[in-house]
């Protein structure tokens, strides 16, 4: 299991003052060191968090590898395309929000696979640019074949609504699991994120078709206490139990 570890919250520090620290690529590196396989940063086109010195600054740096995650407004994709990141992750982006409320909507009868033209655009030029495209996506599974017409090779499953309601209830977990069943069964590889804590990850964790989990604020917020390098070593920690428990089990 990949752990990529979104830094987005530590340039949320630093754009509260507009200054230049908490210095991101620093934040990077330390969570590199702490055992992360990959870097996750979200361009937003309204910058309130990442800077597009940042993107340039971390493609450079990051020794593991960089998800860039971006809305399919052209500007930013073309961006994404200069840089070259390893990887892509497509979201829907509303200014108003707080945070990525929702996965993509790639529903609807506009055209082949069922995606706005702007996503099957913004798709096509990262491939051609010889990048890796993921779609974040709710665990819905009319949306994964969606997802898997559209020739994408991997899809991030949306946990938010698991996040919010796992304390009470199971439901968000099961269609979380049937979902990464189903996105493998269509030769997807399965990411997942989105609100997930230390207290909340181990169960995300051990679905066993899951690759990569991308987590941020739960890390970034940890790291003020603990420090960056000890807030991602517990979230290693955390995750490799519970892949290992899989294979116990498998065993
Ligand atoms: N994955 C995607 C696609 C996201 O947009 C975000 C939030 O930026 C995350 C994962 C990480 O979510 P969190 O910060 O709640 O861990």
């Amino acid at each position: 299991m990949r752990l990529y570890v979104n830094i987005d919250h530590v340039a949320t520090v630093r754009e509260a003052r507009r200054t230049d620290e908490p210095d991101p690529v620093a934040a990077a590196a330390a969570a590199e060191r702490a055992g992360a396989d990959g870097i996750t940063v979200h361009l937003r086109e309204d910058r309130r968090h990442i800077q597009d010195a940042d993107v340039r600054a971390l493609r450079a740096a990051v020794r593991t590898v960089l998800n860039l995650e971006l809305g399919a407004a052209s500007e930013i994709v073309q961006i994404a395309r200069r840089l070259k990141p390893y990887q892509a992750t497509l979201v829907p982006e509303r200014r108003q929000e707080i945070t990525t409320e929702g996965g993509l909507a790639l529903g609807g009868a506009r055209g082949r696979g069922g995606a706005s033209r702007k996503i099957r655009g913004a798709i096509e030029q990262l491939t051609n640019a010889g990048v890796r495209v993921s779609l974040f996506i709710d665990p819905d599974l009319r949306t994964i074949d969606r997802a898997a017409a559209l020739g994408v090779p991997a899809v991030e499953l949306h946990t938010g609504r698991y996040a919010h309601t796992w304390r009470t209830s199971d439901a968000a977990l099961r269609a979380l699991r049937r979902a990464a069943a189903h996105a493998r069964a269509r030769g997807l590889a399965v990411h997942a994120g989105h609100g997930l804590t230390y207290a909340n990850v181990q169960p995300v964790a051990a679905i066993p078709e899951l690759e990569e989990l991308n987590i941020g604020h739960a890390i970034v917020s940890n790291a003020i206490f603990l420090g960056m390098e000890e807030a991602v070593r517990r979230m290693r920690k955390l995750v490799d139990e519970a892949r290992e428990f899989i294979s116990l089990g498998a065993s």
